[in-house]
């Protein structure tokens, strides 16, 4: 079979009638193969001997620690800027809003905002203050001693401007169902729609 008598290609052994080529592995597959000696070598000089590189563990602490930084810088960003913010009324960003309310803030406010746990949202009452900065701020850091949570480790700076943007539009609202009595404080006449008006 060989073209070379003096390097037979079939090799002398045989199975069941199986036998076998002694073909010549190709060039480049012997030299991806030497590359990969090489570069495992080093690889461990790296990584195990010279300790020059960080493993997975220390990479992982490395990016956590940067996406860490990022994270406060932006959250240290939108705390600055909470005084000067507006309640949103793009339709679609209500909806979020809405959905996060139903999601989240329902079990302690009720559905309509009348208020269980939490108090009430519709009325001319605020514990923390009536603006839009009050409402967004008191979602921000939470009132963690009296049960409200402290929302800015849980949603996105986004996602708070949306679900109080959607609470300011509970203000004033007519109830179904009567809402909790104010906690504490006497009415204070909101920023916002109120049920004064
Ligand atoms: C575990 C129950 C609970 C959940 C869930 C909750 N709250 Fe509250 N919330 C409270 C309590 C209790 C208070 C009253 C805090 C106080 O007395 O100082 C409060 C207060 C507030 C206030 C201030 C009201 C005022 O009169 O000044 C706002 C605004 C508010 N919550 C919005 C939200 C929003 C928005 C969510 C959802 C993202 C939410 N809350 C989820 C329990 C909750």
């Amino acid at each position: 079979m060989s073209n070379d008598p003096k390097e037979p290609l079939l090799l002398d052994h045989e199975y069941d009638g199986i036998q076998e080529l002694d073909n010549k592995l190709p060039r480049w597959w012997v030299w991806l193969f030497y590359i990969t000696i090489i570069y495992s070598a080093v690889y461990l000089v790296y990584y195990h001997v010279s300790r020059s590189g960080d493993l997975q563990a220390a990479e992982y602490d490395k990016e956590m620690k940067i996406g860490e930084q990022i994270k406060n810088a932006a959250m240290g960003k939108f705390e600055s800027t909470i005084t000067t913010l507006q309640p949103a009324t793009d339709a679609a960003l209500l909806e979020a809003g809405h959905q996060a309310y139903v999601k989240f803030c329902a079990p302690c406010h009720r559905v309509d905002g009348g208020g269980l746990v939490g108090p009430n949202l519709t009325d001319d009452y605020w514990i923390h203050g009536s603006s839009y900065a009050d409402t967004v701020k008191v979602i921000w850091d939470g009132v963690p001693a009296k049960g409200m949570i402290t929302w800015k480790t849980m949603l996105k700076p986004e996602e708070i401007q949306a679900v109080a943007s959607y609470i300011y539009t509970l203000r004033g609202a007519k109830l179904a169902t009567p809402g909790k009595l104010p906690e504490n404080q006497a009415p204070a006449k909101p920023a916002g729609p109120s049920q004064f008006e």
